[in-house]
């Protein structure tokens, strides 16, 4: 599908150097891009070259790459200075979720790079309609949403917002699998984009049950990892519905629907939790309590898994039945 796509001639930027914009750049890196990654606060440029550096040698030492973490390297540029774009194709702003903080970038960045250069934004949730009127050309301007860590994980939206150029979009998709992402193209602006949507609603539901007695959160979990996760990097719900029988879900459908929550207010439960101060395992207060040493062991293994997880999925790509059907075709597309 992407063999006229030639990644190392295509330079690409990439705009905030916190946590998700320096394993981005790892994951740009990796896939061949020479990558310029601005720092917008001093304190970036003495923390993203170490963080960068340690992703590349996790990497190598996982075997997810072959080359040396220097050779990676070699392809960055770190700066402050936003005239280094200049040359850049595609653009990766992962700044501050703010909208006033993402339009001054957007201002520094289309001052330097070329009318026809692609600038993206990893928000989570602001509507990439509305960061559209933050920029001079809006045509160009489109939604990248990654998940962390970015070089492990398969996850990616491509997202148009109104005045999105879809075959600007149609592009970036292409591009992103040689990022060794199996992307969604969400062709219409929608807050929450697709995944954060599905896992709202579930995470709503949770609560709903929680808060009312029905389940303690370790048992609801238990029910989601051993269920629900289980399945989840083989099929997605469209799948599991045609694989574990259609007509049933319609059945229960029916009469389930109606009893689930549509609370639109933000639970108690989490309210206290971030009233209180607690982040989750970074200052080991969440939904539940940690020792230092848990909290630590369970960053560690969650990076852990998220190398092992993806071995799994990439034994189990989206279209592995037509991969079985047509061996000869591999890699052809
Ligand atoms: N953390 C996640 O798992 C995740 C997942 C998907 C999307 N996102 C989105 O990615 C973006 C960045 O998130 P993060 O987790 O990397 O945040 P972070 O707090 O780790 O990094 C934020 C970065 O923003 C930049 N910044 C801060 N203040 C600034 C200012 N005044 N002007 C310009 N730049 C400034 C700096 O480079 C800073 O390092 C956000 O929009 C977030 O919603 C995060």
């Amino acid at each position: 599908m992407n063999e006229s796509i030639h990644t190392a001639s295509i330079p690409v930027g990439v705009v905030g150097l916190g946590l998700m914009g320096c394993s981005i750049t790892t994951c740009l890196l990796i896939a061949g891009h020479p990558v310029v990654a601005i720092a917008p606060l001093p304190a970036d440029m003495e923390t993203a070259e170490p963080r960068i550096r340690e992703h590349l040698a996790k990497a190598f030492q996982k075997g997810l790459i072959t080359n040396s973490p220097q050779a990676y390297l070699d392809q960055l540029t770190i700066t402050e200075d936003y005239g280094f774009l200049k040359d850049s194709r595609v653009i990766m702003e992962c700044t501050l979720e703010n909208v006033a903080i993402k339009k001054s970038v957007y201002e520094k960045i289309e001052a330097v790079v070329a009318e026809d250069a692609l600038i993206t934004s990893n928000t989570s949730a602001i509507p990439i309609s509305l960061l559209q009127q933050q920029v001079q050309l809006p045509a160009r301007f489109l939604g990248l949403h990654w998940s962390e860590p970015s070089h492990t994980t398969r996850f990616l939206e491509v997202i148009c917002g109104e005045q999105t150029d879809v075959q600007v979009a149609e592009w970036l998709y292409a591009l992103a699998h040689q990022w060794g992402k199996e992307p969604t193209l969400v062709r219409k602006d929608i807050r929450g984009f697709i995944a954060n949507r599905l896992m709202y609603a579930m995470y709503r539901e949770a609560f709903n049950l929680v808060e009312n007695g029905y389940a303690t959160v370790d048992d609801v979990d238990r029910a989601c990892r051993n269920n629900t996760g289980y399945w989840m990097t083989l099929a997605g719900v469209f799948r599991w519905m045609d694989l574990t029988g259609v007509a049933a879900y319609h059945t229960v459908m029916k009469d389930l629907f109606p009893t689930l929550s549509n609370e639109t207010e933000v639970p108690t439960l989490i309210d206290d939790i971030v009233k209180a101060g607690g982040k989750g395992v970074s200052n080991a207060h969440g939904f539940y309590d940690y020792t230092p040493e848990e909290a630590k062991l369970w960053q560690e293994t969650y990076e852990e898994f998220s190398y092992d997880i993806r071995q799994l999925a990439l034994k189990y790509p989206a279209d592995v039945v037509k991969k079985k059907l047509a061996p000869e075709d591999d890699g052809g597309s």
